[in-house]
């Protein structure tokens, strides 16, 4: 905590993270979980910050979700339960996650003969037991066996080689969009094809004690999904733009903006920010409103029209607000986890004054150079 300082003492275009948005978003996450029995394991992905991930665990996370081996190193440091959540094939990619400290009980999710074959091998060099969840395609079409036999043989082909240990199974219902209110076929759907997937397994003679799964825009209705043990949303600590248009939670919700500048007005209808591709990431927008790369807190009429890498189009003509040059304007992104990606440090606010900073200590591969 340093001595408050305003906005205008920044340069931009920058990260804020309102502090009170942030506690109610991780605090509503954790008193669902609660309510449903459900174990929640936030994915990193959307912070990439040791301190957010440890006021997750504070309110009853029981671990963390990562996609990137850096992401779990880094992690590391703040829980000693890790799921990797993305498929650990090559071999510099598992040796990295086998080498991961002692302490860490590590969980991988994984589709593939190959994946087994590097993640075992990791394993079995240093020395370390690693679970595995069978990752199963339920929809998305991105990863996962396409069939509940092919998931039971994976299944089997980790049984048969310790130090692997089958864990259960995994999933992402990413390909569900649409807003909360109109998402019953794709929940009852998904609820479908995951109970014959439990029941092909039940009856190869398997228990999963595990059944992964989760979004931010399901993450109101995975106690809807019957089989589901853990979820695992990763945008819902700080929302954006995108969760706002599924109705996963309130444009008051949103916890991250970009602080910019307004740099030019000389072309009439418009105003120029100093936030652009490379501070907002180009994300189109999905859903009913996709009219732009982020909308103004304070003026969400106002979208980013277009974009150069440092320069944020504002698009004035459905608004009657007009910018002067040097005001500071915060800009909701589409996708805020891109927006973490593509800067180091985020600065923690209240109401108009900044409270605190913190690094994005997991962003980039943290690979070693060459010497
Ligand atoms: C495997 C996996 N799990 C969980 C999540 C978190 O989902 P969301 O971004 O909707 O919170 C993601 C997001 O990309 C993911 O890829």
């Amino acid at each position: 905590m340093v001595d408050p300082i305003p906005f205008s003492a920044l340069e931009t275009p920058v990260p804020l993270v309102d502090l009170d948005r942030l506690a109610a978003n991780l605090d509503r996450a954790a008193d669902y979980a609660r309510l449903h029995g459900l174990s929640l394991r936030p994915h990193v992905k959307t912070h990439k910050a040791p301190c957010v991930a440890t006021e997750q665990i504070q309110r009853g996370a029981v671990g963390l979700t990562c996609a990137t081996p850096f992401e779990a190193e880094v992690m590391a440091a703040v829980s000693g339960d890790l799921l990797v959540a993305y498929p650990p094939v090559g071999a510099p990619r598992a040796r990295r996650l086998a080498a991961l400290p002692g302490h860490v009980s590590l969980t991988v999710a994984l589709d593939s003969a190959r994946a087994i074959d590097d993640l075992h091998a990791a394993a079995r060099a240093a020395g370390r037991s690693v679970g595995v969840l069978v990752e199963l395609d339920l929809g998305m079409h991105r990863v996962g066996a396409q069939t509940a036999d092919d998931a039971v043989a994976l299944a089997r082909a980790v049984i048969a080689r310790p130090p692997l240990a089958w864990r259960g199974i995994a999933f992402y219902p990413g390909h569900i969009r649409e807003n909360i209110s109109s998402q019953d076929a794709a929940i009852a759907a998904l609820g479908a094809a995951l109970g014959s997937a439990l029941d092909a397994f039940r009856r190869a003679g398997l228990d999963p004690d595990v059944v992964s799964g989760g979004s931010t825009p399901t993450l109101w209705r995975t106690h809807e999904i019957r089989g589901v043990t853990e979820f695992r949303p990763g945008t819902y600590v700080y929302n954006d733009w995108t969760t706002v248009n599924v109705g996963a939670c309130a444009w008051t919700d949103c916890a991250l903006t970009v602080l910019a500048t307004v740099v030019s007005t000389a072309v009439p209808g418009q105003a120029v920010i100093d936030a652009g591709s490379k501070a907002l990431g180009r994300e189109p927008l999905r859903g009913a409103d996709g009219r732009g790369f982020g909308a103004l807190l304070e003026h969400p009429e106002v979208a980013v029209a277009s974009m150069s890498e440092e320069h944020g189009i504002l698009d004035l003509s459905r608004s009657s607000w007009r910018p002067e040059v040097g005001d500071l304007v915060r800009v909701v992104p589409n996708h805020a986890c891109i927006v973490t990606h593509l800067h180091d440090l985020v600065y923690g606010v209240r109401d108009y004054n900044v409270e605190t900073s913190w690094p994005v200590v997991a962003r980039g591969r943290g690979q070693q150079a060459l010497v």
